[in-house]
């Protein structure tokens, strides 16, 4: 008589989750940050708010954002007023832009994914979206399935409304859902697409400044799984530990809510300074076991969620400028693209290594750490080990 133990044994898998492939996309309209607030002050009518506009292009300027990638155009608030017009109710319309917008950006990612990967679409077998807008029933992953051409018995899994850790999350996830799966292929898609919370300017409102300032749209995808094939898939980073908290006593220091005129974000001023007063206990919990305690030791994909957050970390670990230098770039190209920016650190870590020529996917060094940062205040930990560039 097989056990109950024999049976889980054999469905699990041997070895530890492992990216394999990472597509990502942006919309086509592209900002310069220096011209932003200009554009976005005369797209909305605003710029009779001279005061407000000085102070926005402050923050900007601070932001080191270069370039931002958006679907709200001039040309989308003119066909949809409401959108432009300060706490007008325009959810509808937010969300009938988001059942298209979503799934199509999404598509492109995961395309670039699988791809990358070279296998059949057939080997896929769990499916992760995440979006932090455009919540429907059935979800933005129905969609995936169906313009992708995925197995309708696929394993899916919808989140919705993660924040800016949902890069994080999401890997997470996918690292259980491959070590406890054998054979798993799982595709996760991660959008953000910043229509949902597009504001216009006010006097009274600072949080849209801040999240105008920041905010961008992008997507990621990734197939994720455990045991790679010799010489047919290539792995690029093992997920090897994960370890989610919660800071204690701050609920509202990064927190949203979706109204009848869109998506609302708040993010406090003192967002960075909680960060950097718990990062090293992070850091701590997931390292001492396997005995690294030198922060520079190892290589960082930290979500960008602003500079004033990089900055309070680097100096409170006395990081050296070099750590941060990939999380940095895709904050000055693309901004905060919410849940999907880590994803894109990633990318840019395993590409830039292969360009200088280092002697792994993570800069040349063995381990590594992710970090997503986002509402709760959640901070998502992940331990990463590169593979070594043939
Ligand atoms: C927003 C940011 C780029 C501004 O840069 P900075 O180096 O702090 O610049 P300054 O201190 O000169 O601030 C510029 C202005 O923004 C205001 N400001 C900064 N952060 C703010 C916040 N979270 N809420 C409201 N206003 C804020 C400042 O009061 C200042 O206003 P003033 O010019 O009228 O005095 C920076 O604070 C940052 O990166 N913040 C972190 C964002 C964050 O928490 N993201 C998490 C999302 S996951």
């Amino acid at each position: 008589m097989v056990t109950v133990e024999e049976v889980r044994r054999a469905q699990r898998a041997e070895g530890t989750a492992t990216v394999m492939a990472i597509g990502t996309a942006n919309p086509p309209t592209m900002y310069e940050q220096s011209a932003y607030p200009d554009a976005y002050f005369r797209m909305t009518n605003s710029e009779h708010l001279t005061p407000v506009k000085i102070k926005m292009q402050r923050m900007c300027d601070r932001t080191t954002i270069k370039k931002r990638y958006t679907y709200t155009t001039k040309e989308v608030l003119k066909e949809n007023p409401n959108i432009a017009t300060y706490k007008a109710p325009s959810l509808d319309t937010r969300q009938d832009m988001a059942a298209t917008l979503v799934p199509e950006l999404g598509k492109q990612a995961a395309i670039k994914a699988i791809e990358e990967w070279g296998q059949p679409k057939s080997k896929i077998t769990h499916l992760i979206c995440c979006s932090t807008m455009g919540p429907f029933m059935p979800g933005y992953d129905y969609q995936i399935v169906q313009l992708l051409g995925l197995d309708p018995s696929i394993k899916r899994v919808m989140l919705y409304q993660q924040g800016c850790n949902g890069g994080g999350t999401i890997l997470r996830i996918a690292k259980d859902l491959a070590e406890n799966t054998k054979n798993a292929r799982v595709l996760i898609v991660c959008v953000e697409i910043t229509i949902a919370g597009f504001h216009s300017p006010s006097e009274t409102d600072v949080d849209v400044l801040v999240t105008h300032s920041l905010f961008a749209d992008g997507a990621a995808a990734l197939i994720v799984g455990a045991d790679p094939i010799p010489n047919v898939e290539k792995p690029i980073f093992e997920l090897v530990s994960a370890a989610p908290t919660l800071v204690p006593n701050c609920p509202g220091a990064i927190c949203g809510s979706i109204r009848e005129h869109g998506l609302t974000i708040h993010i406090g001023k003192e967002v960075p300074e909680i960060i950097a007063n718990h990062i090293e206990e992070r850091l701590i919990e997931v390292f001492q076991p396997l005995g690294i305690s030198d922060w520079n030791s190892i290589f960082w994909a930290a979500h960008p969620g602003g500079p004033a957050i990089l900055d309070q970390v680097e100096a409170k670990l006395g990081l050296k400028p070099e750590k941060l230098l990939a999380t940095r770039h895709v904050l000055a190209e693309y901004g905060n693209m919410s849940s999907v920016t880590v994803l894109f650190v990633l990318d840019e870590l395993r590409k830039k290594s292969t360009e200088v020529g280092s002697k792994t996917t993570g800069e040349g060094l063995e381990w590594g750490v992710l970090f997503g940062f986002g509402p709760g205040l959640t901070i998502e930990t992940l331990v990463l080990h590169s593979v070594n560039i043939a």
